[in-house]
């Protein structure tokens, strides 16, 4: 019986060590302990045996089965944590490889400015009105006091659709569809939108590009209205420290008129000024033709380029890049990134 046992726990230790899955394992547990398992058979002797012989038989099947159960217990961990392992290598994560990259989309830079200057004027106020690109004669020229025969049209070479219409050459139509909405009474509003001229395109002028106009009518509007109110736009776009010059200049539509200047720094660090847009006190006739009495009301009016604007703010050399929708340029301009 001794002979029996001990070869019983050489052959269990044998199979629990050559058990290489968890299911083979698992058989030897049955193939000992089970219902018909050897051990199960092996007890079911006792009750045939001398019952002096009975306590110390017991006892040494006990020690074998311990002994078993000993090793089995520790070979199934040992098989878990070899599956665990492998599984782990199989589903390892490499962390180096390069991820799906997902750009986030930006406002275009020209959209930026206009919306920084809407921002600032919306604060002061102002309104934001619109006008459309394909205009009358009437509102882009006529009413903003410049006759058909005036030599002004030459300043701006127009796309012309048929005698009376033509895409626009400037926002200021937008002045004289403005104060007829308004029936006399007093006004403050921008516009932003595309104008066209058939200019020749090159690194600074395209075809079509885009302004912000400003008007403001009131009975006791003055040029230093207007000065401050340039003074701050520019401030707001380039900088609280930022200075800006007035040029006299012509505009059939404003009297006096005057061009503007920005002070930038150059790449050699020193200074130029840069115009970046026209302005001056509605003329007279503009307010006559548009319903206000110009004894009473006086007005003043800018127009401001926006593509300058974004050259100047940021460092941009050719125009076109605006234009071309190239991915790589536009990414440059995420929210914040500023002069
Ligand atoms: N419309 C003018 C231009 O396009 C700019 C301007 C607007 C000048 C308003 C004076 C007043 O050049």
């Amino acid at each position: 019986m001794k002979e029996l046992l001990k070869q019983i726990k050489t052959e269990a230790l044998f199979e629990i060590e050559q058990a290489t899955t968890i299911g083979a394992l698992e058989a030897v547990r049955v193939g000992y302990f089970g219902k018909k398992g050897r051990l199960t058979e092996v007890m079911g002797q006792m009750r045939h045996l001398d019952p002096a012989e009975r306590p110390a038989f017991g006892q040494a099947v006990n020690t074998i089965k311990v002994a078993i159960e000993a090793a089995w217990t520790a070979r199934k961990q040992n098989l878990e944590e070899a599956i665990l392992i492998a599984t782990l290598q199989k589903e390892q994560l490499d962390v180096t490889l390069p991820g799906l990259h997902l750009y986030q989309g930006s406002i275009h830079p020209l959209n930026q400015v206009i919306e920084e200057v809407e921002d600032l004027f919306l604060g002061m106020g102002y309104t934001v009105e619109e006008g459309p690109e394909v205009e009358l004669d009437l509102f882009n020229f006529e009413m903003m006091n410049i006759a058909k025969d005036h030599p002004a049209r030459d300043m701006q070479d127009s796309f012309y659709i048929d005698d009376k219409t033509l895409l626009r050459t400037q926002t200021s139509p937008v002045q004289a569809r403005a104060m007829l909405k308004m029936k006399g009474e007093p006004l403050k509003i921008i516009c932003p939108g595309k104008v066209y001229r058939k200019d020749d395109d090159d690194p600074s002028h395209s075809h079509q590009f885009m302004q912000i106009e400003g008007l403001v009518i009131d009975r006791d509007i003055t040029l230093a209205h207007l000065k401050d109110t340039l003074l701050t736009m520019v401030r707001h776009l380039f900088g609280p420290e930022r200075e800006i010059r007035l040029r006299p200049s012509y505009f059939p539509f404003t009297e006096p008129s005057m061009e503007v200047d920005v002070l930038m720094q150059k790449q050699d660090g020193t200074t130029e000024y840069i115009e970046i847009l026209g302005a001056g006190m509605v003329h007279p006739e503009v307010l006559r033709m548009g319903g206000y009495d110009p004894q009473v009301y006086r007005g003043f009016a800018f127009g401001v380029g926006v593509e300058r604007i974004a050259l100047l703010k940021y460092h941009i050399d050719d125009i076109r890049h605006f234009y071309t929708n190239d991915i790589r340029f536009l990414r440059q301009f995420k929210e914040g990134v500023s002069s």
